[in-house]
C-alpha cells in the first residue's frame, strides 16, 4: 500500500513552539542548573533543538525504555533498554518526550526516576495527545495538544521510518 505524510505542523511552526517553551523553562530555571534525559529514540530530536535554547546550564543523559506492544498501541508494559548513565540524586531533573499518549510509558518512567532522589522532576513534551490519556500524567510543558491521529517526524516514527522529517506529519495511505 503507497503512503504519505500530510503537513500537520511546519517546521516554522515548531521551531517557534520551542523557542517560546525554551525561554520559558529559561525563567523557571533561573539560577539552576537543568539535567535533560533524553527518551530515546523519539525525544532525540526535540532535545537537541530544546538544548540548544536554554541558557541556564544544562547536563544531559539518555535513557531507552521500549513498552511492549505493537507497532501504534503501547501495552503499558515498559522495559528499560538503556538506563541513566548518572544518578539523579539531587539533581533538578527534566524529562524530554516526544510525545504523552495513552501515558502508560511516561507515568511508569516518572515514578522511577522519582524513587532514585532528584530535587525535583518536571516533564517536557513535544506533543500530546490528551484524548488518549487512560493514565493521568502531568504534563509541566506542552509545545502542542494535536488530536487523535498517528504522527511522524521530528523523532517520531512509523515502523522505524520518518523519524528525520524536520516536520510533524500524519502517514495517510494511498
Ligand atoms: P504511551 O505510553 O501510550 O503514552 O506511548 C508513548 C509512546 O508511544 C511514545 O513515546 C511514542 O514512542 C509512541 N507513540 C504514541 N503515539 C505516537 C504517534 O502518533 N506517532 C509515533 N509514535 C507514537
Ligand atoms: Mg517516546
Amino acid at each position: 500500500m503507497a503512503e504519505h505524510v500530510r503537513v500537520l505542523l511546519t517546521e516554522e511552526e515548531v521551531d517557534r513552539r520551542i523557542q517560546e517553551i525554551g525561554e520559558q523553562i529559561n525563567r523557571d530555571y533561573a539560577g539552576k542548573q537543568v539535567h535533560l534525559i533524553c527518551v530515546l529514540k523519539g525525544g532525540a530530536f526535540f532535545l537537541c533543538e530544546l538544548a540548544k535554547r536554554i541558557t541556564v546550564p544544562v547536563s544531559l543523559d539518555f535513557m531507552s525504555v521500549s513498552s511492549y506492544g505493537s507497532a501504534t498501541k503501547s501495552s503499558g508494559v515498559v522495559r528499560i533498554v538503556k538506563d541513566l548513565d548518572e544518578p539523579l540524586k539531587d539533581k533538578e531533573v527534566l524529562v524530554v518526550e516526544d510525545i504523552v499518549d495513552s501515558g502508560r510509558t511516561l507515568s511508569y518512567l516518572l515514578e522511577m526516576l522519582k524513587d532514585r532522589g532528584p530535587k525535583s522532576v518536571r516533564l517536557c513534551t513535544l506533543l500530546d495527545k490528551p484524548e488518549r490519556r487512560v493514565v493521568d500524567v502531568h504534563v509541566d510543558y506542552t509545545c502542542f495538544q494535536i488530536p487523535d491521529e498517528f504522527v511522524v517526524g521530528y523523532g517520531l516514527d512509523y515502523d522505524q521510518r520518518y523519524r528525520n522529517l524536520p516536520y510533524i506529519g500524519v502517514v495517510e495511505f494511498d
